[in-house]
């Protein structure tokens, strides 16, 4: 067999360690042949490929990134099912892995639902994937949120600040809400839960008042009072999502003049996505992709690999990307015990 591999929407660490466990099983094991689309949809639709033989992957594990790029395209914007149907074709490709997260796999569940021979593997720095315990890249992205919130606490204690720090997550807290529990926040802000600027305040003024200098973490998808949607001042990405990002900013001033309390904020952006992968994530991503490979094997068209508590499980594609997985009211609440 010749599998297509692809890496596609945004990157996340982990990307990798899935191409090293995929491609070292299927060739190891099966004896199969790999081609990887370069930079996701936009590789197979302009048909930019190139084989991926096993010695490519050679040490791939604790590398972020991804070797195969990635990209935003919508291959339903150019050409859809019959031009990957025709690329595959051309390359003798016998099927498709791909790697990617909410936009990747529902463009990924399509394709199947037209007969293409496609498995999908679930990455997101979000987590925010149902069907899955967890998504690979989470874990990196919490620890890097946690360490950057701790090196701004002390630097907020210094100067008996108020830090505001925004993280990503665009429909979904969970990066917020188990960074701002690993760090100890005196506030988490999430997309599911409408928190008023009086209630922040007043977590800002009873951490102040212990002498604590007040951390608020923000998920860039936090919609304030009075707003209907999240701050998104740079357009629309290609799936037609708007790119989110200020909310820290447009929060950090209202804090200060409500309480008086110097503010600043930080965004911690791409810094999050960046870099090698913690070792729970190399594990994660190495297993899903040698199950991507037996998904093949099997002829598991529509299917997603999944962590289901300890074991990796074939989920339906269709359940995978029909239903966001958010943060329930008891997650946060539970959190929220600590807050202020
Ligand atoms: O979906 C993952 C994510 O990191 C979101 O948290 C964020 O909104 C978005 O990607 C940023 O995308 P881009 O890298 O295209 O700016």
């Amino acid at each position: 067999m010749s599998i297509g591999i692809l890496t596609s929407g945004g990157d996340c660490p982990g990307l990798n360690a899935v191409i090293r466990g995929a491609v070292i099983k299927g060739d190891r094991i099966y004896q199969e042949r790999f081609i990887g689309i370069r930079d996701g949809w936009r590789g197979i639709v302009e048909d930019d490929v190139a084989d991926l033989p096993r010695h490519e992957v050679r040490g791939l594990s604790r590398q972020g990134g991804t070797i195969l790029g990635t990209s935003r395209t919508n291959p339903f914007e150019h050409g859809g099912s019959e031009r990957v149907r025709e690329v595959m074709q051309r390359h003798s490709m016998d099927a498709l892995i791909a790697i990617g997260g909410e936009g990747t796999l529902t463009a990924a569940r399509r394709l199947s639902d037209d007969g293409l021979p496609v498995v999908g593997v679930p990455k997101t720095i979000d987590n925010d994937l149902s069907a899955t315990d967890y998504t690979f890249g989470f874990d990196t992205a919490v620890a890097i949120a946690t360490e950057s919130i701790d090196r701004l606490r002390t630097t907020a204690e210094s100067h008996h600040r108020c830090m505001v720090v925004e993280v990503m997550g665009r429909h979904v807290g969970w990066i917020a809400l188990h960074a701002g529990l690993a760090s100890g926040a005196h506030a988490v802000l999430v997309p599911e839960i409408p928190v008023s600027l009086v209630q922040v305040c007043q977590w800002v003024r009873s951490a102040q008042s212990r002498g604590r200098a007040p951390v608020v973490v923000v998920a860039e998808g936090f919609i304030p009072e009075g707003e209907e949607r999240a701050t998104a001042s740079r357009g629309l990405d290609a799936f037609g999502r708007p790119r989110l990002g200020g909310i820290g900013e447009t929060l950090a001033p209202l804090i200060e003049e409500q309480t008086g309390i110097e503010t600043r904020t930080a965004r911690l952006g791409h810094l999050q996505r960046g870099g090698v992968p913690t070792a729970y994530d190399r594990v994660l991503a190495t297993r899903f992709g040698a199950a991507a490979i037996d998904a093949v094997i099997e002829k598991r068209w529509g299917s997603m690999v999944s962590l289901s508590g300890e074991s990796i499980v074939h989920v339906d594609l269709h359940a995978a990307t029909t239903v966001l997985k958010t943060v329930p009211r008891e997650r946060w609440d539970e959190a929220a015990i600590l807050f202020g």
